[in-house]
């Protein structure tokens, strides 16, 4: 069964990012398909440094667990990745770890191409918008298709585990489940 991996940068126990996630993974499964939903939090990503081993070795060389992250998107037909916004854009990790992914796809037969998602930004406030298109440039250079909802993937929330009451957020990131995979289901 097509496959479904959503990833979370929070560092949180409780986050609204693997709660929005938990959501957006009810409508994937609702459409039939299988999803893992994995969360960066415990772990140290380190940025790519650029050494190019991924290209022989097959896989990132860095030792933080990420290979094991990228082994799992590697075998996916669909790749969400969810972020909190800190100070205006995305907490660190989940950039780091989408460079990398990035990279070892591009060095190792581009994996990611047809791959079908799109990202979520989650924040109190304000800088969600920004922090959406900063994760977003991941797609395209990556040849994915990235998908669409009836509003852009924003959550609003701040305490842990508040995201549900963002009503509109929800009903969004529902549908953008839903169309994810509709469309994973259309092109395989
Ligand atoms: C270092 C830091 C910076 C933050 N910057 C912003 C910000 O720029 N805008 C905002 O609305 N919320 C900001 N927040 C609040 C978080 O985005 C908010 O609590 C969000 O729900 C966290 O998501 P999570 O539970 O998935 O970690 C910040 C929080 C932290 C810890």
């Amino acid at each position: 069964m097509a496959k479904v991996i959503l990833l979370s940068g929070s560092p949180r126990e409780d986050s609204n990012s693997m709660e929005i996630l938990g959501i957006c993974a009810k409508a994937i499964e609702k459409e039939g398909l299988d999803t893992e939903i994995i969360s960066l939090r415990g772990m140290n990503v380190e940025s790519c440094i650029a050494c190019n081993e991924c290209i022989a070795k097959g896989n990132c060389v860095l030792k933080d667990g990420l290979d094991k992250i990228i082994d799992k998107v590697r075998d996916a037909k669909g790749f969400i990745p969810a972020a909190p916004v800190y100070f205006g854009t995305a907490r660190g990790d989940i950039m780091a770890a989408l460079q990398r992914i990035g990279k070892v796809s591009r060095g190792n037969g581009k994996f990611l191409s047809w791959m079908v998602g799109g990202p979520i930004a989650v924040a109190r406030r304000g800088g969600q918008s920004l922090t959406l298109q900063e994760m977003s440039m991941f797609f395209p250079i990556n040849d994915m298709i990235m998908v669409g909802s009836d509003y852009w993937n924003i959550i609003f929330a701040l305490e842990e585990k508040t995201s549900h009451e963002d009503k509109e957020g929800i009903t969004t990131i529902q549908k953008f489940g839903e169309n994810v995979a509709t469309l994973i289901k259309k092109i395989n």
